[in-house]
């Protein structure tokens, strides 16, 4: 938590301060690259990052101290002229704290559960609410054809804000499609595990299937046998332990790509390209159980709208990270904010009950490597 608390505020003193604050001192000249995550091109050594969890110096005192420090300089450099391309900066370094807001919280989620005392983070109440049954999921059917996809930026506009890979606007062909109403829920995800799909080869990527192996993948991450319970597993969540029968209606989380793939393909469907998702999602208010309705799972989905598209869980879509025709990354260290990493991850799209409301939007492009588990990364179906 220390290092995001630092690291956050670096990105302001290196993007912000550093190059728009006449006079302006750095705290602590290491923290220059101590705290950097990877702009290489910032020219310094950048840590291993394994080391970001054991820095027991600089302490959490002198931490916020960097904070304070930052942020009396910030109201500093509000008191004078404003660069357009400095308030471009703070809108990309207020929008980069709230992505590590959300990985706060997964990260905590982690570290408790690596922790053999399993704490809770909130113990306050419990996540799911057996009392209703979710809504059958149903198809909701679009014609394709051609359709703009991406972030209709206004340029001129500095307060106007969208990151780089989610630019340029363009136009794509989509074949008819239908797409799930709501995300496949722990109720459905326990049918595949019981059908035996973890030892059946046939449903798996071949990269898929060696990750399964080599991992000794059974269920999702956080799922726990528990022989008192019904079901016979039990889940661990930001709140503490549940028996798996309260949460068989709340969607599956913290599943790989592959596994959301092999779920589809067991099912008969596939995943949603990120195009398809955007479209159905380009109709809907950006509403849902996201970081500020303080639920932290996912929650049973209502009715039979397209629902969940924002919220609950991240949904992993088939698109490959790439980027759009005629994608330019910012300009200086600032392209490395997104652009390196366009090979060999995946899309995912609608942010988690984790993601602030403010954050999220229908053209946000999320993605991480396909085996990645520790996000709330859930599955919706298309067809
Ligand atoms: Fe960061």
């Amino acid at each position: 938590m220390k290092w995001h608390q630092a690291h956050t505020t670096w990105f302001f003193e290196t993007f912000v301060l550093r190059p728009y604050l006449p006079d302006y001192k750095p705290f602590r000249e290491e923290f220059r690259w101590l705290f950097n995550s990877y702009y290489n091109s910032l020219g310094e050594e950048v840590p291993e990052k394994h080391l970001r969890a054991s820095l027991s110096r600089p302490s959490l005192d002198e931490v916020l101290a960097f904070r304070a420090h930052v942020d009396r300089a910030m109201e500093t450099l509000f008191e004078g002229y404003i660069y357009d391309d400095a308030v471009r900066r703070i809108l990309l370094g207020l929008n980069h704290e709230q992505q590590h807001q959300e990985l706060m919280l997964t990260d905590i989620k982690h570290a408790f559960f690596s922790n053999p005392l399993r704490p809770a983070y909130d113990a306050s109440s419990i996540v799911g609410g057996a009392d209703s049954p979710a809504p059958d999921a149903v198809w909701h059917s679009f014609h394709g054809g051609v359709i703009e996809l991406g972030y209709p930026i206004e340029s001129a506009n500095c307060l106007d804000f969208c990151f780089d890979n989610e630019t340029p606007r363009h136009r794509v062909y989509l074949e008819a499609f239908r797409i799930a109403s709501r995300s496949v829920t722990c109720r459905e995800y326990l049918e595949f595990i019981s059908d035996g799909a973890y030892a059946r080869p046939e449903f798996w990527l071949s990269e898929g299937w060696e990750a399964v192996k080599k991992h000794g993948w059974r269920a999702p991450l956080y799922w726990e046998r528990d022989a008192t319970d019904s079901t016979g597993w039990r889940i661990f969540t930001l709140r503490g332990w549940h028996p798996l029968s309260v949460l068989l209606e709340t969607p599956v989380c913290h599943v790989s790509f592959f596994e959301a793939d092999a779920f589809a393909r067991w099912r008969g469907c596939r995943l949603p390209t990120e195009a398809e998702w955007e479209l159905a999602a380009n109709g809907s208010s950006i509403h849902g159980n996201l970081l500020d309705a303080g639920r932290l799972h996912p929650a049973i989905a209502s009715g039979d709208g397209l629902d969940q598209l924002f919220g609950d869980s991240w949904e992993w879509t088939a698109s490959p990270y790439t980027g759009y025709p005629g994608y330019k990354p910012l300009p200086g260290a600032l392209g490395e904010y997104n652009s390196k990493f366009m090979s060999g991850q995946m899309i995912l799209r609608g942010g988690s009950c984790v993601t602030p409301a403010s954050h999220i939007r229908a053209t946000y492009r999320n993605f991480f490597p396909p085996a990645t588990r520790w996000q709330f990364t859930g599955i919706r179906l298309a067809a």
